[in-house]
């Protein structure tokens, strides 16, 4: 039997328009990356044609907010990471940021009035207030639970009986990683979807459909474009999701730009390379961090004494590119004296770039949640989280160690 083509084969060839006559004004040449197609609209040959296209009986385009062959580009790409030959039926949409795809995604899963959607306690904190607020403002109703738990899972799933479960692959920022395959076997039973964001993950540690979810989120921001330089969403899913996610898209219209598309994909080709280096030099730190004096606790999924070095071995191929760790000095203070006191490492939110990125979760990304919802997640005021870039490993662990002494 003929052997697929490999995952990093597929980052770099799939999606490209490079043939069909539409594609190439002139046939004695194509462009071997597909162009930026700048333009709202799409014509046809004859006006039957377009009638057709827009009735969806024949394949093409007809109006930006709907498709572009740019951002078709990048979609098929996608789908190819996540979902080969083995599913069938899968289609990839992009957004213009994680949250309009997480949005299209809990809607797609049809969270109206009446109906409860379980969600992680450890979730980024916009989609819990998305829930909580847009969701909760139309009747529906969110609860939450330990998705790192799971006897807690199969409790709360079988008590509520929810439309949709919504948990992330890897958290933010103890790393905890979620049994997807036990999850998946648990909202199956009950008829409830499981939505997962892989954001931290990506389609190269994971493909959550294979695990058995539903519906899988990327903010496509952070890892899968990888460069800092722009802001996307991407939701995949098969029948019946994909077509509700399609339908929100061309309706709410939070559809991506060809521009940001192209540079997805351009980043997307490099993903592979690019997680290899950030989850190695990601391990080499949090063992460097584990050792030292200045240093109480440091997680990342493969130090052996995280909760979930077992569970990661079964459902990442590898364990990924965050660490996160608490200062032996107490209290805020040390943490933004450490960062401050960074000279390589760039300060500043977000995640998943070739730059190795320092940030203060407490006062970043659970900004908005009580000090004792805070300490009751384990986001402690000294707890410093690093998003691993592409640099040579000894250089970021000697601009650690620099900061580290200063403390
Ligand atoms: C896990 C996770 N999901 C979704 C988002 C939202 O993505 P975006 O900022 O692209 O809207 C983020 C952003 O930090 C995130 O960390």
């Amino acid at each position: 039997m003929k052997q697929p083509r490999r995952f990093e084969t597929r980052a770099v060839h799939s999606g490209e328009h490079r043939t069909g006559a539409g594609d190439a004004r002139d046939g004695s040449f194509y462009p071997i990356s597909t162009p930026i197609y700048a333009s709202t609209t799409f014509s046809h040959p004859n006006i039957e044609t377009t009638d057709r296209v827009l009735g969806g009986e024949e394949q093409g385009y007809s109006y930006a907010r709907y498709d572009n062959p740019t951002v078709r580009a990048f979609e098929e790409a996608l789908v190819s990471l996540e979902a080969p030959e083995s599913q069938a039926g899968v289609r990839a949409f992009a957004f213009g940021s994680g949250m309009a795809a997480t949005h299209a995604a809990l809607a797609a899963a049809e969270l109206t009035g009446g109906a409860t959607v379980l969600a992680a306690e450890q979730l980024y904190g916009s989609t819990a207030t998305l829930l909580v607020q847009v969701f909760g403002a139309n009747g529906v109703e969110t609860r939450f639970v330990d998705a790192y738990d799971l006897g807690a899972v199969e409790k709360k799933v079988a008590e509520l009986k929810p439309r949709a479960v919504v948990v992330e692959s890897i958290s933010n920022p103890l790393l905890r990683v979620a049994d997807i395959e036990a999850i998946s076997g648990i909202t199956r039973a009950a008829g409830s979807a499981l939505i997962v964001d892989n954001t931290f993950g990506t389609p190269y540690l994971q493909r959550s459909l294979e695990l058995g979810a539903d519906i899988v989120v990327h903010s496509a921001t952070k890892y899968l474009s990888g460069h800092g330089d722009i802001t996307a969403g991407v939701v995949a899913a098969g029948p019946p999701y994909d077509a509700a996610v399609e339908q929100i898209r061309k309706l709410v219209g939070g559809v991506l730009g060809p521009f940001e598309a192209w540079l997805a994909h351009r980043g997307l080709k490099t993903l592979p390379l690019r997680m290899n280096r950030q989850c190695e030099n990601a391990r080499r730190i949090a063992s460097r961090l584990a050792t030292h004096p200045k240093v109480t606790k440091v997680n990342h999924p493969s130090l052996e004494d995280h909760p979930d070095h077992e569970t990661a071995g079964r459902v990442l191929s590898d364990t990924g590119g965050l660490v996160s760790f608490e200062l032996a000095a107490e209290g805020r203070e040390a943490a933004f004296a450490f960062l401050n006191a960074l000279k390589l490492c760039v300060k500043a939110p977000s995640l998943g770039d070739v730059y190795t990125l320092a940030i203060h979760p407490a006062t970043s990304s659970h900004r908005e949640l009580s000090p004792s919802r805070r300490e009751r997640l384990g986001v402690a005021e000294n707890l410093v989280r690093l998003s691993v870039g592409i640099e040579h490993a000894d250089d970021v662990i000697s601009d650690l160690e620099q900061a580290l002494d200063t403390l």
